[in-house]
């Protein structure tokens, strides 16, 4: 048995990880909690209180604890933090593990406090802080060190982030509190008023990860979709194509490109010129969009990629940092 342990964990707005040094990732769950209305008594945490979620009593209330990136629910946060710990560390939970958590690079003095607390009082020994996009560029295998200007973007569910990062540090960044989850309700909204259909969370999700397109669709693909009808309450099916969802999300996308903009307007031209040699770099589940990187190199006119497995860049990202902390310490919070 190891006599330390060092885990690296990613709060995100949709989803938590925790990646173990030696291990690799051992924990990726839902980011939502169930708790008792009256007593705040915790009930389910992950996958079990995803479950639950629009489905639940009036005595279970099934909360998201991280907003935008930064905690929401303190309590909340910490307890879930407590219950991955224990759970990651299993009948060792007695050693206190070292633990990385990163932060997003446009976090307040007061909401990185609130995380390092958390992490220390859910009962790690030591808690380091990231900035969120250096994870993710180490994570999508940037040479970070290097004095040559690299752009991530970092597309989650609950925000977007864009860093310009030289000589292992962030020199610029942008971020806008729209992500996955501002296209599922824009996929709900254009099918209430379309198609007098309502759909839940879930549905608009799987609508947009099967027939979502960041590009108006050369080909157009359609999905049947089952819902009610606002009008009449009763069960109601509805056929869309590929075309009409790509309109009903292309507002919120620009939102996301507009960041990009708006950092590459404030970042050193010597750097800008960097990052039209490399490309910019796309990682976070939302990445995963169909021809998201399309959409960016046309707006922006600078070739994107999306990172190899974009959904893990940022937990691989502080994974590696904890792992070679003598060499990341001075890039750390
Ligand atoms: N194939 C896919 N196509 C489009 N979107 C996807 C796909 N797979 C996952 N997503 C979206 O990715 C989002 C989750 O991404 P990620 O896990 O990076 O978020 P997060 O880290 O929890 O959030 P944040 O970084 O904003 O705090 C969700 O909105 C989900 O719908
Ligand atoms: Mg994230």
């Amino acid at each position: 048995m190891k006599l330390f342990r060092r885990l690296a964990i990613d709060l995100g707005t949709t989803n938590s990880m925790v990646w173990e040094v030696g291990r690799g990732l051992v924990l990726n769950e839902p980011t939502i909690v169930a708790i008792g209305t009256e007593d705040r008594r915790i009930l389910a945490v992950g996958e079990e209180a995803k479950v639950m979620l629009g489905k639940s009593p009036e005595y279970i209330e099934v909360i998201r604890p991280m907003q935008d990136g930064v905690i929401a629910d303190y309590e909340v946060t910490e307890a879930m933090l407590r219950y991955f710990l224990r759970k990651v560390m299993g009948t060792a939970w007695f050693m206190r593990p070292e633990v990385m958590i990163c932060v997003p690079a446009g976090v307040t003095q007061v909401e990185q406090r609130a995380v390092l607390e958390a992490t220390l009082s859910a009962g790690a020994k030591k808690a380091y802080l990231i900035d969120e996009p250096l994870a993710a560029a180490i994570g999508a295998g940037i040479p970070v060190s290097e004095s040559f200007g690299n752009m991530i973007v970092d597309v989650g569910g609950g925000a977007a982030e864009a860093a310009v990062i030289s000589l292992g540090g962030v020199i610029t960044h942008r971020s806008i509190r729209i992500g996955g989850n501002k296209l599922d309700w824009a996929i709900m909204e254009f099918l209430r008023n379309k198609y007098d259909l309502v759909v839940g969370e879930q549905s608009a999700e799987d609508i947009k990860i099967r027939i979502g397109c960041a590009v108006r669709p050369k080909r157009s693909k359609k999905m049947e979709v089952r819902g009610r009808s606002n009008v009449y309450g009763l069960p109601k099916v509805v056929e869309v194509d590929s075309v009409e969802i790509f309109e009903a999300i292309k507002e919120v996308l620009g939102g996301i490109v507009n960041i990009i903009r708006e950092t590459l307007k404030v970042t050193p031209p010597e750097l800008v010129a960097d990052i039209m040699d490399s490309g910019i770099v796309l990682s976070g589940g939302t990445a995963q969009l169909d021809a998201f990187n399309k959409l960016i190199a046309r707006e922006i006119g600078v070739a994107a990629h999306v990172a190899l497995e974009p959904q893990f860049c940022v937990i691989k990202g502080t994974g590696i940092a904890i792992e070679n902390l003598d060499v990341y310490r001075k890039a750390l919070r």
